[in-house]
Parts: C-alpha cells; sequence; structure tokens
C-alpha cells in the first residue's frame, strides 16, 4: 500500500465532515476561557480524556456539550478556519462540510450568528486553494417541526448553502420523519444527501427511504447498502456516492467497515472515504485514508481511485470538475 506521504499529497475532497467535529481540545480551552464558560477541563489532556465513546450515542453525549463554548460569529468562523487550515495539510482542495444550526440555535444562538462565521470561512478559504461549501444538516432526534423552523431560518441564505442533511441519532429517527422538509428543500433546488450510519436498528429501511422515498444525491456512511444486491445496482446507475469515514467507524462500531468499503469499491460504487468528526477520532482525512490502507492493504490505485470517486460525487459544477481531476 502507498506511504502515508503519497496519501498526503493525492488532491482530494472531503465530503463528510462535521465542522463541530473539528474542535480541537486546544481551540476549546481558548474559545472556553474568552468566553468564560466553564467546562470542567484545565488542560488538553484531560479534554482528551473526556473524548471517549464506544458508540454513535456516547460519542453525541461528549460531542454537543463541548459546543457550549461556541458563542460568537467569530468563534464559528475560528472553528472552521482551524480546519481548513488543516485541510490544506491534506491537500483537500474541496470540502462540502456539514454544519448542525440547531445544536446552536437550541442553545440561545442566532441563526446568523453560526452561519455567518462558516460562511465568511469558508469564502476565505479560496486564499489557501480550497473551494469549499456549507450543507446544513438538521438533527434527527429533534422534532420534524424543529427541522422545518431551521428550513425556513436557512431560506435566505439559500444561494449560500450547497445542500441539505440529515445527521445525529439515527435510533427511531427513520427519513420518513423528515419527508415534509426534504420534499421542500427539494422544490427550493437544495441537493440532498443523509446520514444512514453503521449497521443500525433499521439501516436497510432507512437506506431504502433515503434512496427510494427521499431520492437523496450521496448517502452519508451508507455502507450497509452492501447487503442488498438492489440497492448497490440502483446507486451505480445513478451515480449515487457513499461517503464513508473508516476511522469514525471503529469508534462507533468497532469496525473501520473496510471489508465492505472495498467489496463496494470493487463493484464500481463511488465509495470516498472522509475524516465525519477529526478533532474527536483524531484522524484527518489523510490518516483515514492511511488507516484503511494500512490494515485491507489497499494498492495505490485503490487509494487513486477513492481520491477519484471524491471529486466524481462533488457537488462541484460538472463544467468545473476537470479543474480537479
Ligand atoms: N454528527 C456528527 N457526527 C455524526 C455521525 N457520525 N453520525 C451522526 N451524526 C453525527
Ligand atoms: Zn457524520
Amino acid at each position: 500500500y502507498p506511504t502515508r506521504e503519497f496519501i498526503k499529497q493525492l488532491p482530494k475532497a472531503e465530503l463528510h465532515l462535521h465542522l463541530e467535529g473539528t474542535l480541537e481540545p486546544e481551540l476549546k480551552l481558548k474559545l472556553a476561557k474568552r468566553n468564560n464558560i466553564a467546562i470542567g477541563q484545565e488542560t488538553i489532556e484531560e479534554v482528551q480524556e473526556s473524548y471517549q465513546f464506544d458508540s454513535l450515542s456516547s460519542f453525541l453525549n461528549v460531542y454537543y456539550p463541548a459546543m457550549n463554548v461556541l458563542q460568537t460569529e467569530e468563534d464559528f468562523y475560528e472553528l472552521a478556519w482551524e480546519y481548513l487550515k488543516r485541510a490544506k495539510e491534506q491537500n483537500v482542495k474541496r470540502a462540502e462540510v456539514f454544519f448542525d444550526p440547531q445544536a446552536h440555535t437550541s442553545r440561545g444562538i442566532k441563526f446568523e450568528t453560526v452561519f455567518n462565521g462558516y460562511y465568511r470561512a469558508t469564502q476565505d478559504s479560496l486564499k489557501l486553494g480550497i473551494s469549499a461549501e456549507l450543507i446544513l444538516c438538521f438533527l434527527r432526534d429533534m422534532s420534524a417541526e424543529s427541522a422545518m423552523e431551521t428550513f425556513e431560518q436557512a431560506l435566505p441564505y439559500k444561494d449560500k448553502i450547497a445542500g441539505i442533511g440529515l445527521d445525529s441519532d439515527e435510533r427511531s429517527n427513520p427519513p420518513s420523519k423528515f419527508f415534509d422538509v426534504f420534499k421542500k428543500a427539494k422544490e427550493e433546488g437544495f441537493r440532498i444527501t443523509m446520514h444512514c450510519d453503521i449497521d443500525q436498528e433499521n439501516s436497510i429501511e432507512h437506506i431504502r427511504q433515503a434512496l427510494f422515498d427521499a431520492k437523496v444525491e450521496r448517502l452519508d456512511h451508507g455502507t450497509n447498502i452492501v447487503e442488498n444486491p438492489e440497492f448497490v445496482a440502483y446507486v451505480k446507475e445513478n451515480n449515487i456516492g457513499l461517503t464513508c469515514c473508516p476511522v469514525s467507524n471503529s469508534f462507533v462500531v468497532e469496525d473501520m467497515k473496510g471489508k465492505e468499503i472495498i467489496e463496494l469499491l470493487e463493484q464500481g460504487v463511488k465509495v470516498t472515504v472522509n475524516s465525519d468528526d477529526p478533532a474527536y477520532f483524531q484522524s484527518y482525512i489523510s490518516d483515514d485514508l492511511y488507516a484503511l490502507a494500512e490494515n485491507y492493504s489497499l494498492t495505490t490505485e485503490q487509494i487513486i481511485q477513492l481520491a477519484k470517486n471524491s471529486f466524481e460525487i462533488a457537488w462541484i459544477p460538472e463544467a468545473e470538475k476537470e479543474n480537479y481531476i
């Protein structure tokens, strides 16, 4: 398998990255101090020790409280900007990044505070040679009404948002809960993607709803499609990409799902490798690619194919794609 340096230098697109998941312990401490927020931790080691999880829900239980340190537009800017600088080191040319407005509006932060900070960072990223776009995610463990409210808040910023996604705790929160708001989003011309997390209670049914009812353009994670040849054929025919996150998987289900990722790659599905929440899983996109290569003996050609897939399923205008690949 290729070297770490080869993987790092390979031009790539990152398509599954939660901005809130890039909160490094150092920045968390800095923002806590700046905003006078008691977080109960004083050193990087103490923050790192709190980053322990063995399931999606135990991860989310650490993830949401940590966000309290994010208060001002400048905080949101800084969070996104720090990520984009790291992405540059990994030769990320295109970043389509998730953000969770409800994780902030639900604790009294204004939508525009969040949005303006993040958006300004994506604009500044052009200076780094990265084109960056925002994907607004609804929290599926909140109500459909809350998602609709969030959608209304986002509408004035429509031209500055690349698409709409769905994340957070999947258990008992199927895509169907949000069909109304996703239908509206489609009517407004938004592109759609959804998390179909690994090995969920009703994974196959959730994937079915995402693909055939909501008609998503991508599946975030989604590797459970491998169990169903009909789904595999459908995603291939419709050029629907999968944004997989092996190191994240190794935390939440104790399995990178490398076997499944490679099987799908070999079947010609546009699978990609991404970092999900790099500060929490201590793995940026090149580390994810390297971890997969190392553990499953991927060839250089397979790594190149994964990087190529990332541009092919990116939401870049077709005419501009040749500038990347
Ligand atoms: N929010 C941040 N990371 C997530 C993940 N892997 N699944 C669902 N929601 C998330
Ligand atoms: Zn995710």
